[in-house]
């Protein structure tokens, strides 16, 4: 049994720099033939310039379609918008709430302020990518999806109607909702989060133990919210698809006693996705979900005549990789599916 796809598209890929990105940037590049690279570097990517110097630097490690989002901050310009509207190479802004994950400390703290920068936006079709999580400290971790689709988002989509939101790595039934709900909203899905509930977050080898290798944000939650977003993944709405969120972090940075979020799947996102849609008995909705509706959103090219081939056939995920001992999602652990060709 194999499979037979278009070259996929990763919607949402962390790359790094220096000895991770020349590690993790060739595996991506491997997977898909188009990904979106996040601009939260340290310092973060506020010019369609410096994402453009990015850009040919990530260029020098591994060939592949690199389309870069640009960090929306309180002093991003309606000037650099007009410029990244023009640039063939920028896919949109990346939103940032002000400390909701890794690299977000020059995020939007007051989102009033960057109004006038959406109704720009709005009208150059510049895409606006969110992470969509509040981050105050009287909202329960597991509700900040939900808090921020209510209390930021619906404001933004009712004042900005036309402007076009991704909201990026979805992982609650709110997200599924809104995103059904309203006409220029999309979402990217992890494979993550179509593998994992939140338990895995608190369970090591079937004991129950912290494991930071399952740690992410937004975090996993139920099985219940598992569940919808497979059922959104597979339905054959174009509204969602595949956006890995792959975030990369050495081994020492995860097993801390301030361990960063992320779980690292580009080195085997199509194995992982493969084997999430499989357990469902959608397999068949695949290619829509990882190589077409992806690209009909950000107006890419799909691809006529590119292919990869996942087999029928075990895949065990190492322990860890490179000198940065990167520790892959599911390290360990054996997947039915793995890339076999072109
Ligand atoms: O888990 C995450 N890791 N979520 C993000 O939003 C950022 C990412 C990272 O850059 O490590
Ligand atoms: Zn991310």
């Amino acid at each position: 049994m194999s499979l037979h796809i278009l070259q996929p598209f990763d919607a949402h890929l962390h790359l790094r720099t220096g000895n991770m990105a020349e590690l993790v940037t060739p595996m991506s590049a491997a997977q898909f033939a188009d990904v979106i690279v996040m601009p939260n570097l340290n310092p973060p990517i506020t010019t369609v310039d410096h994402a453009i110097s990015y850009r040919n630097y990530l260029l020098e490690i591994a060939k592949c379609n690199y389309h870069m989002a640009i960090y929306l901050t309180e002093s991003t310009t309606v000037e650099e918008i007009q410029l990244a509207a023009k640039n063939p190479f920028i896919i949109g802004y990346k939103l940032y709430p002000l400390n909701a994950t890794t690299g977000s400390q020059s995020g939007i703290s007051d989102i009033k302020k960057v109004y006038p920068l959406f109704e720009k936006m709005e009208k150059l079709k510049v895409p606006l990518l969110v992470h969509g999580e509040v981050t105050r400290s009287d909202v329960d971790i597991f509700d900040r999806e939900k808090v921020f689709i209510e209390e930021i988002l619906t404001d933004i989509v009712q004042k900005f109607p036309k402007l076009r939101i991704t909201l990026e790595h979805i992982t609650t039934a709110e997200a599924v909702e809104f995103v059904l709900s309203n006409e220029n909203v999309v979402a990217s899905i992890t494979a993550h989060h179509l593998l994992i509930n939140r338990n895995a977050i608190f369970t090591v080898d079937e004991k129950t133990a912290l494991n930071p290798h399952n740690f992410c944000l937004p975090v996993a939650k139920t099985e219940r919210d598992r569940n919808i977003l497979i059922k959104a993944a597979t339905s054959g709405n174009p509204k969602f698809f595949a956006g890995t969120d792959s975030a990369p972090h050495p081994l020492s940075r995860k097993e801390s006693s301030c361990g960063c979020a992320g779980c690292f799947t580009g080195l085997h996102a199509l194995e992982l996705y493969a084997t999430a849609f499989y357990q469902f008995g959608k397999l068949a909705k695949l290619e829509d979900f990882l190589s077409i509706f992806g690209r009909l959103h950000y107006g890419l090219e799909i691809p006529s005549n590119d292919y990869i081939t996942l087999g029928y056939e075990k895949y065990l995920i190492p322990e860890k990789l490179g000198e940065e001992n990167l520790v892959p999602f599911m390290y360990g652990q054996i997947l039915n599916w793995k890339i076999i060709g072109e």
